[in-house]
């Protein structure tokens, strides 16, 4: 028995170190998780859809439980990421795409990537409700308007009741005042859509030359530049600093949270956004972004954004717009085919000329 003992027991010794340095099975690659904010592996599924989502993240979670309401056999896993952000993922994984489609910003970096060839055409049965096929759908079915908005100003009442005297600005002028001197919050256009729309609005109207030297000044007046377009707005109705320039859709949403936030407009003209989508080059799970794109363009689903707070227009025919004042404004003839072939220039412009995109807040 002892000699037994003697002889077994070693070989049960390595048999349990070799069981320890079996290599376990591969992890599945890192896929886009559905919390919005991490990027762990998602759980492996054989019908998933994976979407970039940049509009508020209360708008994603919410598009991707009505999608899978509609949709039970089809998972979708989200990130959300601001507009620039998503277009340089989107380069970087030109060769392995990881999304499937790209939901919401404005439509000047959707023109971005179509030119470089990151984006799939796709000719959705579901196109023929845009309401102006000129402005909201590309000429070569690359990407489809989903949503509008337009640019506003938000102002924290207490501030304004603290210094009194002082007007909330009516004019993009108005922003140089010297009382918002270091009050003024606004995102980086290297990662937002919507301070590109801003930058892009100011050249158009005062063209380059006296443009870039109105946005010089401008971004003098800035306290913090953000990541995300729609930051400013909370952080404003927080009192960090006087006043936001975002969508006037988000400043609604932020009003309804109960920041003490003034809506006001440009009065000489504003610029606006056609929020957009469009299906990634080389999509893993093709069929099922076409299935998220004919179903983005239903009237019923364009209907749902004021469910999760979004109260940007619709696009489509048949969807009522739940804040229709808030394009009763003076809008600019926004060129977004322009904004969107210039972009690059421009944010890189901005970046090595005026304040560099390092430290930004959220
Ligand atoms: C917010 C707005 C959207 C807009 C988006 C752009 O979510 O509600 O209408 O399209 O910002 O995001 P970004 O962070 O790129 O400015």
């Amino acid at each position: 028995m002892r000699r037994f003992l003697f002889r077994i027991v070693p070989l049960l010794i390595t048999v349990l170190i070799m069981a320890a340095c079996v290599v376990p099975p591969p992890v599945p690659a890192a896929a886009p998780s559905s919390s919005g904010s991490s990027e762990s592996a998602a759980a492996p599924s054989t019908n998933t859809l994976n979407v970039l989502c940049t509009p508020q993240v209360q708008w994603c979670e919410g598009m991707k439980a009505e999608f899978e309401r509609a949709n039970p056999e089809i998972t979708v896993n989200f990130v959300r990421m601001s507009s620039g952000e998503a277009l340089t993922r989107l380069r970087n994984e030109r060769e392995n795409p990881q999304f499937d489609i790209w939901w919401g910003g404005p439509v000047d970096s959707f023109i971005a990537a179509k030119e470089e060839g990151l984006l799939e055409a796709y000719d959705s049965p579901n196109a023929d409700a845009i309401l102006d096929k000129n402005l909201m759908l590309d000429a070569d079915n690359y990407w489809a308007g989903i949503y509008v908005g337009s640019l506003g100003f938000a102002t924290n009442e207490n501030w304004l009741a603290e210094h009194p005297g002082v007007e909330p600005p009516r004019s993009w002028d108005d922003l140089l005042k010297p009382e918002f001197q270091g009050q003024i919050m606004v995102a980086h256009p290297s990662s937002s859509g919507t301070s590109y729309t801003a930058i892009c609005t100011v050249l158009q109207m005062r063209g380059e030359e006296a443009g870039w030297d109105y946005i010089t000044r401008y971004a003098g007046q800035v306290l913090q530049f953000t990541r995300s377009g729609a930051a400013p707005a909370k952080f404003v109705g927080q009192g960090e600093a006087a006043v936001a320039i975002v969508f006037s859709h988000d400043i609604v949403a932020e009003q309804e949270k109960g920041s003490p936030l003034l809506l006001t407009f440009p009065e000489e003209g504003t610029g606006y956004e056609i929020g957009g989508m469009g299906i990634i080059a080389g999509a893993k799970n093709l069929e099922n972004a076409k299935k998220w794109f004919d179903w983005a363009l239903l009237p019923e689903t364009q209907e749902l954004g004021p469910t999760y707070q979004a109260y940007q227009a619709p696009t489509v025919s048949g969807a009522e717009a739940s804040l229709p004042e808030l394009l009763e404004v003076n809008l600019i003839n926004y060129d977004f085919q322009w904004c969107g072939e210039q972009k690059k220039d421009f944010v890189d412009k901005f970046t090595n000329e005026i304040a560099n995109a390092e430290a930004l807040k959220e």
